[in-house]
């Protein structure tokens, strides 16, 4: 009950721990939460669900019914990892990957940002030159998450001899994912390169086509029409050149892993896979790693700065966010790193004691 007698419900998150080094990451990503609700006086109410392979194993289903509706009516979704070579001779259908496609499908979250940008005590991390990087990266890859290839028709002929995946783009499809780009280039560096291989693919054309359409109710914004493999190889050239990059599902994949290398570490880098109505569903952008899992080396801070974003675009807390990034930066310009980021000087520390400093960091802020 708030001060005026109306019932307030505490904000719900479905936590899904998933596989590998998922667990141990989501865990660090919790301790953190709940030092916000402490600093700030709010209250999370989060249960946890089987999702991935180890839901497999528990009820034959990667992606259980229950987890599905406990996403469904809650407010955000904050996910680990899915997948391990245990799963891999599943068919195809019932891989854990499936998961994913299950709850962004079946969830509409059909805008996926991913931010990449270097730390400011992270430079020396990024495999590219000094001179490339000095100028820092600060680069968000928006995206499109529910449709294309990935959502198209998969079949293979009777004989098994020829496959086919169908890369399917609708002008709606195209035309909300541009604007949530150009909407976040308009607080950012008021630039949207748009990536594409329309020089050869039909679903491109119609993509630069509605992309060019929608850039017009945005003057502010510049925008720039890149082909993939172009923007592939710009990204190591000069990353500096990108802010916004919005791209189709499968080119986004893959830029966004190229892009996430170039600032140091996979380990590093949140996503939020989100719709219209601020319903969101946050992740690091890496993956079970199942050779390390269970080790206490993994990297939780992609988990943790997820769980900044989802404070930032499900429940509108700019302040509890920005606390919990700036108590990594702090943490990260301490010295302290896990193995992923080891460099000469740094103290090497897992990952319950890297979630642990940025816990500390975050309790230390006045409100
Ligand atoms: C990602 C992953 C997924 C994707 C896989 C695991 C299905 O690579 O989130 O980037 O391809 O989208
Ligand atoms: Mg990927």
């Amino acid at each position: 009950m708030n001060e005026n007698g109306i019932t307030v419900r505490n904000k719900k998150i479905a936590v899904l721990p998933g596989d590998g080094i998922g667990p141990e990451i989501v865990r660090e990503a919790l301790k953190v939460l709940k030092a916000v609700e402490q600093v700030f006086g709010h209250r999370f109410d989060t249960g946890t669900y089987p999702v991935g392979g180890c839901a497999h194993d528990l009820c034959g289903s990667c992606l259980p019914e229950e987890t599905l509706e406990a996403c469904k009516c809650a407010d955000a979704v904050l996910l680990g990892a899915v997948g391990g070579p245990k799963w891999d001779a599943l068919p195809g259908e019932e891989r854990p990957e499936r998961a994913l496609l299950g709850l962004r499908g079946g969830l509409g979250l059909f805008a996926n940002l991913r931010p990449a940008k270097i730390w400011p005590s992270l430079k020396g991390a990024s495999p590219l030159k000094p001179e490339i990087v000095s100028g820092g990266i600060d680069i968000l890859v928006v995206r499109e998450l529910t449709g294309g290839i990935y959502f198209g028709a998969h079949r293979r002929s009777a004989d098994g001899k020829s496959a086919c995946d169908e890369m399917v783009y609708s002008d709606s499809e195209v035309e909300r994912i541009a604007k949530v780009a150009f909407e976040c280039a308009k607080s950012r560096g008021k630039k949207v390169t748009s990536v594409d291989k329309a020089n050869v693919l039909e679903s491109s054309r119609l993509w630069r086509a509605i992309v060019g359409r929608v850039s017009k109710e945005y003057p502010d914004v510049v925008l720039d029409h890149m082909y993939v493999d172009n923007a592939a190889m710009q990204l190591v050239r000069d990353p500096a050149r990108f802010d916004v990059l919005l791209t189709e599902n499968m080119f986004g994949d893959i830029l966004s892993d190229e892009a996430s290398q170039i600032t140091g570490s996979i380990g590093m880098l949140p996503s939020a896979s989100l719709r219209l109505d601020g319903f969101g569903m946050y992740e690091p952008i890496h993956g079970s790693a199942p050779d390390i899992a269970g080790k206490n080396i993994a990297n939780p801070l992609a988990t943790i700065l997820s769980v900044a974003m989802m404070l930032r675009s499900t429940f509108s807390l700019h302040r509890e966010a920005d606390a919990v990034e700036e108590a990594v930066s702090k943490v990260l310009d301490s010295g302290l790193r896990t193995s992923d980021l080891a460099a000469p000087g740094a103290s090497i520390v897992g990952t319950a004691q890297m979630g642990d400093a940025v816990t500390e960091a975050v309790l230390k802020m006045v409100k």
